[in-house]
Formats: C-alpha cells, structure tokens, sequence
C-alpha cells in the first residue's frame, strides 16, 4: 500500500471514530467557522465557486463536467441546457466550447448567477451569450428551444421529490429526439439525507428515479459511480452515480 492510500484509509478512519464520539457537533462548528475564516482570503474565484460546493472542489469539479461532455461527444453546435448552473463552475469551460448562444444556464439562487456573471466576464466570454434563467420553478420554464445536451451536475440531490418531478417534465419538454440528459445523483438502497445551504441532499434508490422518469416518459440508464468514470476518487461525491436519461 502506497503512503497516500495510507492517509486515505487513516483519515477515513479517523472520520469514523469522530462520528461515533460527542465531539463530533462541536468539531463541525469549528470546521464551519474555519471554512468562513479560509473564504476571507481566498480567491475571487473560490469565494464564488464556495455558492456550488466545497471551496477546495471547484477546479476538479469543472474540469470534470467538461472532460465528461467531450467524452460524450459534445460538440460545439449542440445547445446545452445546464439545469441548476450555480456560479458556472462547470459552464465556463462548456461555453467556450460551444457557439455563440448555444449555452442555456437555469438557476435558482441570483446570488450565484450574479457570481456566474462575473465568472463570464474574467473568462471573457460574454461574447458568447450564453442565457442565464433566474427560476427555481421548472415546470415554468418552456424555452421553445430542443436541446441535445441537458445537464444537471449535483443538482438533482438538492431538489425535494415534487421539484425533481418538475424538473424531469422540463427535460422531457426541451429534450431533441436524440438528446441525451446527463445528471449525477447520490444513489442508495433507502432513502435519506440531510441538507446543503437552504436545499435538501438526497440519497435515493436508482428504481426511484427510473419511476419518477417513467412517469415523464424518460428512460434511466446508470453510468455508474463517478470514480469508474474518469472523475478523482479522493475528491468529495466521487461515489455519486452519473445517470443518462432519453426519451422513452
Ligand atoms: C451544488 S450546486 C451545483 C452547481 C453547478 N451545477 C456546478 O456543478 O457547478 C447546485 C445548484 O443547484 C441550484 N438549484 C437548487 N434547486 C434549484 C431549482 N429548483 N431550480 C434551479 N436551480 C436550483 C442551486 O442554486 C445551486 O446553484
């Protein structure tokens, strides 16, 4: 066993004595408060990316969405619908990829989409137009555009049952006939989960999703766990499976 699996497996052990002991609220508190403190001199581009996910993250994060796109043959005249975009921590490197207007980013929160805004302008890449749609209600949004590509990169997790049933309608209604929607879901035999900023995280069973994308005519496949795709084991939601979904 190399040394870095040796810290792996030591840390992990580590995490689970923490869990079982009592000090594991208070450690939490003080991780939080670490976490603010770190943000206060960070980057320009962590302290946004800190609205999509662990600061630390944001750099493995999109490098991956991108290198999974290509991988799955993104091409530059696709139109890509990003559901749940954030700061577009994974759009910036899709934008430029793709031609002018044929980027299309939906995202709940303006506070992040005011970061993407800004994300887009050091890119320099506002001459791509690409859309950025304030809107937490899916079932409202009806673009009249098709999409070859739909995208919800740790998204689907963060959306209660009635607003991923919203949300799988929506994709069935921008979908083009042979487009392909990609979203990563923390998959488990039960459901459960806890919470991120103000959105629930949710474990769920796959036969769960594969229900709630029958009932919007969409048929799942499961790509597998990130790990087994390309993604790096060690950084956080690894284990989240990628699922590809088509019109039934
Ligand atoms: C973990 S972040 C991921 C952001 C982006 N996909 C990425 O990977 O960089 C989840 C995003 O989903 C957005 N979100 C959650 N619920 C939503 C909803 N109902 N409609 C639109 N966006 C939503 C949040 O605002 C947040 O920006």
């Amino acid at each position: 066993m190399g040394y870095q699996e040796e810290y792996v497996r030591a840390g992990r052990s580590l995490k689970r004595a923490l869990k079982r002991s009592s000090l594991r609220r208070p450690l939490r508190a003080v991780k939080r408060r670490a976490d603010e403190l770190a943000l206060v001199f960070a980057s320009r581009q962590d302290r946004r990316h800190a609205l999509s996910g662990p600061r630390q993250a944001w750099r493995v994060k999109r490098d991956y969405q991108i290198s999974f796109l290509r991988d799955a043959g993104l091409q530059p005249q696709h139109r890509l619908l990003d559901l749940g975009c954030g700061t577009l921590r994974g759009g910036i490197p899709i934008i430029n990829v793709l031609d002018d207007g044929h980027y299309w980013g939906v995202n709940a929160r303006e506070q992040a989409l005011t970061a993407a805004r800004a994300e887009l302008v050091d890119a320099g890449l506002e001459h791509k137009r690409p859309r950025l749609i304030h809107g937490s209600d899916f079932d409202l949004l009806h673009l009249g555009v098709k999409f070859d590509v739909i995208w919800a990169f740790s998204v689907l997790p963060h959306l209660d049952d009635a607003v991923l049933g919203g949300a799988l309608r929506c994709v069935k209604e921008h979908l083009a006939n042979d487009g392909r929607f990609f979203a990563t879901v923390h998959l488990g035999s039960s459901k459960g989960g806890g919470s991120w900023d103000e959105f629930p995280d949710l474990r769920r069973p796959l036969d769960f999703y594969e229900k709630e994308a029958a009932r919007a005519d969409l048929e799942v496949l499961d790509l597998g766990a990130l790990s087994e795709l390309k993604h790096p084991p060690n950084v956080v939601n690894a284990f989240h499976h990628m699922l590809e979904m088509r019109a039934a």
